[in-house]
């Protein structure tokens, strides 16, 4: 049984690809500090696959530490970076923080790779890096833009410290762009948890719905658009954490051409701001109550996928609707309010 790190395995997605890893044979390692996530979400883990995952509570901006954990797991096939800062907005704010958190982190790891002979590294990257796209939907061939954000930039600037450290490593590398995941895992045992204000759609609309959150603000609707609000690919997190499992098994059976190959993770479907809340609205039955505010600096006006490798190559295809996404996030979301989960 391969054995993989996952760092940021606490986080939203990590914790999702965790799932998805257990339910595919994996044995797997979790490295994360819970400095923006909470170790609880492994026991929601544990019940929905049986299994335990051994988790190591470490900064992997600290060298040391992160090597401890290599050299007591001598086994490790891959890894599976999740593990950054990711709000736009607190980017913005504080970018030192981010650049030394989200590259000194990425540096250590590859070290520790390579230094250790993990033979597959998937790197947790993000749609953000093409900017405001001149056409969509994108491919991985769409020309890289300057970034909006200094997190844009992180993923940016990380997804070329891979690309240059794999002409040379022994390992295979993969990075994998994803557009905008949302939803939460159908048992609702586990889901997002923003950090404060959400600043996420989906999030944003469940609160607004449960009543955390008085009014949800739509974030302008005078772009060049159908309906004047933001496009975005919107992709449910169990999709997401699924191609993650995907790529370990292409890069295990050798298929890979380059030592380092780039993915697209969208569903191809583009969806304005107004559709995602009128699709809330119909699978909750719940009218929202929502308001048009100001454009929100930074955003892109529309961006959706072209993920013709990620079916083509991984054999990946996304499940789950935009109908999916919100029902899924609406349970979590009241199971959160009735204090049932393991966060509460
Ligand atoms: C989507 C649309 C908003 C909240 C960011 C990162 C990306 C990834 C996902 C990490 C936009 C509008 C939102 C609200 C609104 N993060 N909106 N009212 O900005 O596309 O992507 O999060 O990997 O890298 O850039 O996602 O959900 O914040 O916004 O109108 O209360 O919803 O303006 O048009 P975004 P988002």
């Amino acid at each position: 049984m391969a054995k993989i790190i996952v760092t940021g395995g606490c986080g939203y997605i990590g914790s999702h690809t965790i799932v998805d890893l257990l339910e595919h044979g994996y044995e797997v390692i979790c490295i994360d500090n819970n400095s923006r996530s909470h170790a609880t979400v492994l026991n929601a883990v544990e019940k929905i696959t049986g299994k335990t995952v051994k988790h190591y509570k470490i900064d992997l901006c600290n060298y040391e530490d992160t090597c401890a954990v290599f050299e007591e797991h001598t086994d490790i096939s891959g890894v599976i970076h999740f593990a950054a800062y990711k709000a736009v907005g607190e980017s913005v704010e504080q970018p030192l923080l981010y650049f030394e958190n989200n590259l000194i982190s990425l540096i250590n790891l590859l070290k520790c790779v390579d230094e250790f002979g993990v033979s597959h590294f998937v790197f947790s990257s993000s749609c953000t890096v093409y900017g405001n796209p001149d056409s969509i939907p994108v491919t991985e061939d769409t020309p890289i833009k300057k970034a909006e954000s200094p997190y844009g930039s992180t993923k940016q600037i990380s997804e070329q410290i891979i690309e240059d450290y794999a002409k040379n490593s022994a390992a295979e590398h993969i990075l994998l762009r994803y557009f905008n995941p949302a939803g939460a895992h159908p048992s609702a045992l586990m889901g997002e948890l923003p950090l404060g204000k959400p600043q996420n759609l989906v999030p944003a609309i469940t609160q607004t719905a449960i009543g955390k959150l008085e009014k949800l603000w739509v974030h302008g609707n005078d772009y060049p658009t159908r309906d004047g609000s933001c496009i975005r690919d919107y992709i449910h997190v169990c999709d997401l954490a699924h191609a993650h499992t995907l790529a370990l098994r292409y890069l295990e059976q050798e298929k890979n051409e380059k030592s380092c190959e780039i993915f697209n993770l969208g569903t191809g479907n583009g969806n304005t701001v107004l559709e995602a809340i009128h699709a809330f609205e119909k699978t909750s039955g719940v009218a929202l109550n929502y308001a048009i505010g100001p454009r929100r600096s930074g955003d892109v006006i529309a961006i959706y996928a072209n993920n013709d490798r990620a079916q083509k190559v991984l054999g990946w295809q996304a499940k789950y609707s935009l109908e999916d996404i919100m029902s899924t996030a609406w349970k979590w979301e009241q199971e959160l309010k009735a204090g049932q989960t393991v966060f509460n």
